[in-house]
């Protein structure tokens, strides 16, 4: 298994993950864009010629902002997740950027655990957030 940075023949199946595991996927025109500006913070773990996970992260302001990650059903609970999180952090730490933030939803307990084993801590509850009107959460990490 490797993380790497994503390649152009990646986002066929980095789209077909987005649509597998969320009701509201980002379109393909989203992904792409986000492939064509920000493939320094878009990392996908590869195991046996296949993608089987993938992070997109995005700077704004000096601040590191992960807009989504996503792995594969039959490979989570696995660690992985959180490894390609570390990878992101990393890879943000090189460009100095030590500011990380990301939204969640309210009701998705398994990510947020997962972000915060990683030393993320929530800062605010955002409110009708997401697009059926559920809650989001604002989760911080500012340590290197
Ligand atoms: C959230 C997600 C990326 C986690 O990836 P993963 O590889 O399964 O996570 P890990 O195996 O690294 O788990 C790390 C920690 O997260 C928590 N966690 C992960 N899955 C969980 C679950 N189903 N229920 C409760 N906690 C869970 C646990 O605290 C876990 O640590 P532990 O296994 O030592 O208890 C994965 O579940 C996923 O793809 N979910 C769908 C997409 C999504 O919701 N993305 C996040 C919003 S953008």
């Amino acid at each position: 298994m490797i993380v790497r940075n994503v390649e152009p023949d990646d986002i066929y199946t980095v789209i077909d993950l987005e649509y597998q595991n969320f009701e509201y996927p980002y379109p393909p025109e989203i992904i792409n864009f986000l492939f064509e500006s920000y493939r320094d913070t878009f990392l996908v773990v590869e195991k046996d010629m296949d993608i089987i996970g993938f992070v997109i992260g995005i700077i704004q302001k000096k601040e590191g902002h992960i807009l989504v990650i996503a792995i594969r059903d039959d490979y989570k609970r696995r660690g992985i997740g959180t490894i390609l999180m570390k990878k992101l952090i990393e890879v943000y730490q090189k460009k100095g950027i030590t500011k990380l933030k990301l939204e969640v939803r309210i009701s998705n307990v398994a990510a947020i655990s997962m972000y915060k084993n990683l030393g993320f801590k929530i800062t605010n509850r955002l409110k009708h957030y997401y697009e059926n009107g559920e809650d989001g959460l604002l989760l911080r990490r500012d340590k290197i």
